[in-house]
């Protein structure tokens, strides 16, 4: 990515530090969403939400569908009245000062709508005069953010006929075109194959290198999780967990999970007896000559239960402790499986 693109953009401001963020006011997040509700008649779709999210980090919002994260984005793009609670941007309220707002606030939706006849130049000069970006910039904002994004090729082109991946690329753009602290980027990878989701992670990378602060949406936790610095999980319009990758596999795991191989299946049922009279064993779940241990405790623990198993006289072919993949994670946390 050419650095020259950045010239009309914010220069960078060094991405703040987790630990010097650690205060929760609203005034020092970029974003604070506090107690959020968003009723649609009956259905609560967002159901007292609060969240924080320092300054210049990744933050992903995880959920399966319909779990409320389009509805809480559209809420901090000011698109959505609340039923109830709060949201600021760098301190400025969503609901008291909306038109301030969207100064700060570079929205890309999950849909990209359809605009027939427009070419990119156009529709980038349209959304940019719409932003207020003043006449005799907007030619050189313009050609900054098609450089930054390397759109520079499509210039002519329909926007309608680009690709899925050009047209990601060109909503990014258009978020960008009022150089936003923050940027709401509701799934920005949704349906792009391999390559073109790489890309656009890496233009979230340098974003975040400029400075800006990403809010990020996607139904996986592992699609993300190499690029978040933080994490929320939804469901049902719930926040089921905040927090660093490390925090959220600290609090799920609290728990050690040991295969154990033994010699035969017979051992098996001799090791399965021997486990379960252990206070520190919470589960042992046996398959052939196979266990899956369960067990609270340190390494001592684990090693107590190990030299017991040889003490019994099994033949102990294997024993490892497994760590939850991202996916197993997700899993139990959207189960509502939190230790
Ligand atoms: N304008 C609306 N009117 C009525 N119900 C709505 C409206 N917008 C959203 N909902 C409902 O609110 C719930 C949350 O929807 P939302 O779009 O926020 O979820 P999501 O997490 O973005 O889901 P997805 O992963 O499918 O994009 C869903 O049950 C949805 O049907
Ligand atoms: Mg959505």
């Amino acid at each position: 990515m050419n650095e020259l693109a950045r010239g009309s953009l914010s220069a960078a401001e060094p991405g703040a530090t987790l630990e010097a963020t650690a205060g929760h006011a609203a005034g020092q997040c970029a974003v604070a969403v506090e107690g959020l509700v968003k009723e649609f008649g009956k259905l609560r779709a967002v159901d007292n939400l609060t969240l924080h999210v320092p300054p210049g980090l990744i933050y992903g919002v995880i959920g399966p569908n319909g779990a409320g994260k389009t509805t809480t984005f559209r809420f901090l793009a000011t698109l959505l009245r609340p039923t109830a609670g709060r949201g600021y941007v760098h301190g400025v309220s969503i609901v008291a000062e909306p038109l301030e707002v969207r100064r700060l606030v570079g929205y890309m939706p999950e849909d990209f709508g359809l605009y027939d006849g427009m070419k990119v130049w156009e529709f980038l000069d349209f959304f940019a005069a719409a932003y207020g970006v003043p006449r005799k910039v907007r030619q050189r904002v313009i050609e900054d953010v098609v450089e930054l994004l390397d759109l520079t090729g499509k210039w002519n082109d329909f926007v309608n006929g680009l690709s899925r991946g050009m047209r990601q690329r060109l909503a990014l753009a258009r978020a960008l075109l009022h150089d936003p602290r923050v940027l709401v980027l509701d799934e920005p990878a949704s349906g792009l194959d391999p390559r073109a989701r790489l890309e656009i992670k890496e233009l979230i990378r340098e974003l975040k290198r400029m400075g800006k602060t990403v809010v990020i949406s996607s139904h996986i936790l592992a699609e993300l999780a190499d690029l978040c610095d933080m994490v929320a999980v939804l469901e049902r319009g719930r926040l089921v967990i905040a927090g660093t990758l490390d925090e959220l596999r600290r609090q799920l795991q609290k728990h050690r999970l040991v295969d154990v191989v033994l010699i035969d299946d017979q051992d098996a049922e001799r090791a399965e007896r021997c486990l379960r009279g252990h206070g520190a064993v919470l589960q042992v779940t046996r398959s052939g000559r196979s266990l899956l241990l369960e067990a609270a405790g340190d390494d001592a623990v684990l090693a107590e239960l190990l030299h017991r198993l040889i003490a019994d006289g099994v033949t102990v072919v294997r024993f490892a402790e497994r760590e939850l993949t991202l996916e197993e994670i997700f899993m139990r946390v959207t189960q509502g499986i939190v230790a």
